[in-house]
């Protein structure tokens, strides 16, 4: 278990790249996957993928924070979405920004875990946008080149929100 360095936007190429698709369900993808959650609890995140801590590998962790535990996805795809919600979104690898970002209201993601074993989840709302911003992630893909708007501090004193920031 150790703590692997975030890699951030703009600071090399990797977060751009085509993560590779997993063969081997062996130790060392555990450990990427324990060494991936250990990451994303000390940030605060709610989900990581590979390629913020420099692995071009299909491999992804989530955790809502909401007694739900660690869902760890590998090779993830999309295989079912429904409706349209715009929210705010944000990423460890894009630390002191967040943005609004159309994305699905559900989702339903086809998996394996890290015995190779295939599973599906379906999420929505929180769970829906951290399905997509992180199989996104495995495709290069960040939510900047999604965003609608920046959400700026003074915007969301002006509204009060409390939603929480969603940092994957
Ligand atoms: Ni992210």
């Amino acid at each position: 278990m150790a703590i692997r360095k975030i890699v951030e936007l703009g600071k090399g190429d990797v977060l751009r790249k085509h993560a590779r698709k997993v063969q081997k369900f062996d130790r060392r993808l555990g450990v990427l996957l324990d060494d991936m959650a250990d990451t994303m609890y000390e940030a605060d995140g709610v989900g990581l993928a590979a390629p913020q801590v420099s692995v071009l590998k299909r491999a992804v962790v989530i955790d809502l924070g909401e007694g739900d535990g660690l869902l760890e996805l590998v090779n993830p795809e999309i295989v079912w979405t429904e409706g349209e919600v715009v929210g705010p979104e944000g990423c460890l690898s894009v630390p002191g920004r967040r943005g609004t970002v159309a994305r699905p209201e559900k989702v339903r993601v086809r998996a394996q875990n890290r015995r190779g074993e295939a599973f599906e989840v379906e999420g929505e709302g929180l769970m829906a946008v951290c399905l997509c911003h992180e199989i996104d992630h495995l495709d290069g893909v960040m939510y900047v080149d999604k965003m609608i708007e920046d959400i700026t501090d003074k915007v969301e004193e002006e509204e009060e929100t409390e939603e929480q920031p969603t940092e994957v």
